[in-house]
């Protein structure tokens, strides 16, 4: 147990390369083992913040910034693992991520075992439960080019000169979404697109609008991201549920993602989503693993 009046939680210098260096080479990983220990690179010093003590390195977190002002913080890395400095150093590179990244929001991702010390540290820092994630996968064969959805949907391309429409539907199918309904109205929407643009490469041909009798329905917004198709959101306004859309859509997502040639699909979705979960297993996916997500609102941080 650290005595936490003699640890001082600051930004990293420059000159702290040096001895974050050394701290790299003795610091264990924290609890939930080597996978969930984050790589200490001297290339992101702006973004992370020291625990010391003493004149010596006992702790340290980053922030990972994204587009549409967001950002995650994975675990920190302490000399020895301590539930209440853990959970400092967590705080301070979200007040880091505000503050520097302007970061709106920011989410941790852990193991979802019951209490993990690293959750316990995640929620004593301040940040709130957001979901249980499902990650799935989904082979892409040959015949999923021969795919059909059916002849009375229209689909619209992304493109700047649609960005509002899209942006517009994506917020109607928000309405009565079982898909995280904690993070709804949290962020303006075209920050929610710019995180949506920036999650692997973004293909403008394979984020689509579905329009039905003229009117937009739905939306399906497939990138690319590791050699996969990456489902990265897929909505139906809340007037036209329960009709076929949904399957419609990812009947479309499945076929264009066949047509790039990518052989995968892959998806995130909140385990409570049970209509999504039904729609994602009736259309072949299956879960690979789970992970409890947090979040914190920037303004939250505000203060610090
Ligand atoms: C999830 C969503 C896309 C489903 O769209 P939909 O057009 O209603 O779905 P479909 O009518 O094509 O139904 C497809 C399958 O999904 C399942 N399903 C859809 N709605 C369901 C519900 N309310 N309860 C249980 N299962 C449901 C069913 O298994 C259905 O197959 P079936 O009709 O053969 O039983 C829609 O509810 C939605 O847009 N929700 C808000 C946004 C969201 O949650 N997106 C997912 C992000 S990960």
């Amino acid at each position: 147990m650290n005595d936490m009046a003699q640890v001082e939680i600051r930004p990293a210098r420059l000159r702290d390369a040096g001895p974050l260096a050394a701290f790299h080479e003795v610091a264990p990983p924290p609890p939930g083992g080597a996978e969930a220990a984050d790589p200490i690179y001297m290339t992101d010093l702006r973004a992370r913040v020291l625990a010391v003590s003493g004149g010596e390195i006992v702790g340290t977190c980053r922030y990972q910034g994204a587009a549409g002002h967001c950002a995650v913080v994975p675990a920190p890395r302490l000399l020895e693992w301590d539930e209440a400095l853990a959970a400092q150093l967590l705080r301070a590179a979200a007040g880091h991520a505000f503050r520097r990244h302007g970061a709106r929001l920011i989410q941790s991702l852990t193991e979802p075992e019951g209490a993990s010390p690293l959750a316990l540290a995640v929620e004593r820092a301040g940040f709130d439960r957001l979901a249980v994630l499902s990650y799935m996968r989904r082979p892409i064969r040959p015949e999923d080019r021969l795919l059909e959805p059916p002849p009375s949907l229209a689909w619209h391309p992304y493109s700047l000169f649609r960005h509002r429409l899209f942006a517009r539907t994506i917020l109607s199918t928000y309405r009565e979404s079982l898909d995280c309904p904690k993070l709804t109205g949290l962020r303006p929407i075209n920050d929610t697109i710019a995180t949506h643009k920036h999650t692997g490469t973004f293909r403008p041909r394979t984020w689509r609008l579905a329009i039905a009798e003229g009117k937009p329905t739905g939306v399906v917004l497939v990138s690319e991201n590791q050699g996969r198709g990456d489902l990265v959101y897929l909505g139906v306004v809340p007037e036209a549920r329960r009709r076929g859309i949904g399957r419609a859509l990812m009947d479309r997502a499945i076929r264009d993602t066949a047509e790039v040639g990518l052989p995968q699909m892959g998806l995130a979705v909140d385990v409570s989503n049970i209509p999504a979960m039904r729609l994602y297993e009736r259309a072949g996916f299956r879960e690979i693993r789970r992970r409890l997500a947090h979040f914190v609102p920037g303004d939250r941080l505000e203060g610090l």
